[in-house]
């Protein structure tokens, strides 16, 4: 029997390695993003900008697994300090040197943040960060913007996929997963994405009941919609008047600056969360922020307002990875990133065009998202598919990895320095014939 390397293949390993997945994990699979329709696609090895699955098939991994890999896969300087670092012995529930290091390297290149706290994940930063700011504050509630993921703590995926027969005129707080208490909802505030108007209202409202307000200046999941400036001042103004902390979350918009996404979108804030690329391909987290807003993880006058911990916090094997991976993201890497960026927006938009399908491409930086419809894009709603585009984005994302191209289940990319301005206009090639096949 001749096998195709091709995917989706019933005789495929993947086919096989699912059948046995499915018998030990639910649902086949240890984590919700890496499923697709009809089995997912098992990695054998990552060289670079390409990875390799277990039938030997190559495809361009433009996803990056979700954003963490700015090199892409196996850069040698960065598997050189795990290795290293692995050595010495991988976790010590000891402090060791390598965390001052990562820690000193974010608090000289971002302005805001003076101390680090870490942990292991986006989820587990946004967790600690939204704890710290009631500490702080001695209030309990936070405000959210609608749609925007900031991994699993309870408060934070309140109206992850609010639908439109749920979501409200203002914005409803609505139930992500099942079973959130009530208590959760009430004490969660959700103000729409750049409508300044309506989030300074709905912010105003609640006022000094809240702890924080928790934003992302470019929220990846509906398309990376960066912020307008009149809404950064009035999220910078509100905070101030009602006495809330401004938390940035940077676990994705890191990879848009050098000295942070907040310096390019001039926002101020008081705790900055971290993720992803601060660990070079290994489990991380860290929160930053002023000295003031830090002082709440602070034994040094007794137990602290906000205690944290964790097993395998600031290993060793994390923060060698982590500082070989940033010291690589120069300036001049970071800005050859946004080239690469603007270049893919640019031909995928053109791909559109030739192959008279309607849609469109949003982004910014080294990231983008295709959408399949061509109406304004500003915020959660608007970017929300209607009628038949949510199911025509997934045949043209499995389409796509059959064609050899990795986006994310929603047609996101998020780009690395191991690829080339060639490999962006292969993927522009094959867009084009792929919207053409699929009419
Ligand atoms: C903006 C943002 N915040 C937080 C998280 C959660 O990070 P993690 O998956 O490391 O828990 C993510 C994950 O994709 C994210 O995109």
């Amino acid at each position: 029997m001749s096998i195709s390397t091709t995917w989706p293949n019933r005789n495929s390993r993947s086919a096989e390695l699912y059948e046995r997945a499915k018998a030990v994990l639910p649902g086949g699979i240890s984590r919700l993003q890496t499923l697709v329709d009809p089995f997912p696609i098992y990695a054998e090895r990552g060289e670079g900008a390409t990875i390799v699955d277990v039938d030997g098939t190559r495809r361009l991994d433009m996803m990056n697994n979700f954003a963490s890999l700015i090199h892409g896969h196996a850069r040698a300087e960065v598997i050189d300090a795990a290795a290293q670092a692995a050595r010495n012995g991988s976790c010590f529930a000891m402090p060791t040197e390598a965390e001052i290091a990562l820690a000193e390297l974010l608090c000289a290149r971002i302005s805001s943040v003076d101390r680090v706290r870490f942990c292991n994940s986006g989820t587990e930063a946004v967790m600690l960060a939204l704890k710290a700011a009631r500490a702080r504050t001695g209030r309990a509630r936070i405000a959210k913007i609608e749609g925007a993921y900031h991994g699993m703590y309870d408060y934070a995926e309140v109206s992850l996929d609010p639908a439109p027969h749920n979501w409200g005129n203002d914005p409803n707080s609505v139930r992500f997963a099942t079973g959130s208490p009530q208590a959760v909802l009430d004490d969660t505030v959700v103000f729409p994405h750049n409508d300044t108007e309506a989030a300074e209202r709905i912010l105003r409202d609640a006022g000094d009941s809240l702890a924080a307000i928790l934003i992302d200046p470019a929220p990846g999941v509906f398309g990376m919609i960066p912020m307008t400036p009149e809404f950064v001042v009035m999220i910078q103004r509100v905070a101030h008047d009602i006495g809330a902390s401004i938390i940035i979350d940077e676990v994705i918009a890191l990879r848009l600056g050098y000295h942070g996404a907040q310096a390019k979108f001039g926002i101020e804030p008081d705790y900055t969360t971290f993720a992803k690329i601060i660990g070079g391909g290994f489990p991380v987290g860290a929160v930053g922020g002023t000295e003031d807003a830090m002082s709440v993880f602070s034994h040094e006058r007794g137990k602290p307002l906000n205690p944290s911990s964790g097993t395998f916090t600031a290993n060793p094997v994390s923060m060698s990875t982590g500082l070989a991976t940033m010291e690589l993201m120069t300036p001049e890497a970071y800005a050859a990133l946004d080239a690469m960026g603007a270049h893919a927006r640019m031909v995928a938009a053109q791909a559109f065009q030739a192959a008279g399908v309607e849609g469109q491409v949003t982004g910014v930086g080294g990231m983008f998202t295709i959408h399949l419809h061509g109406r304004p894009i500003t915020d959660y709603r608007s970017a929300y598919p209607i009628g038949d585009e949510a199911a025509r984005g997934k045949a043209l994302h499995l389409a796509l990895l059959e064609a050899g191209f990795i986006m994310s289940p929603r047609l996101s990319a998020f780009l690395s320095t191991a690829m080339t301005f060639n490999d962006i206009d292969r993927f522009g090639t094959a867009l084009e014939a792929v919207l053409q096949s699929q009419g």
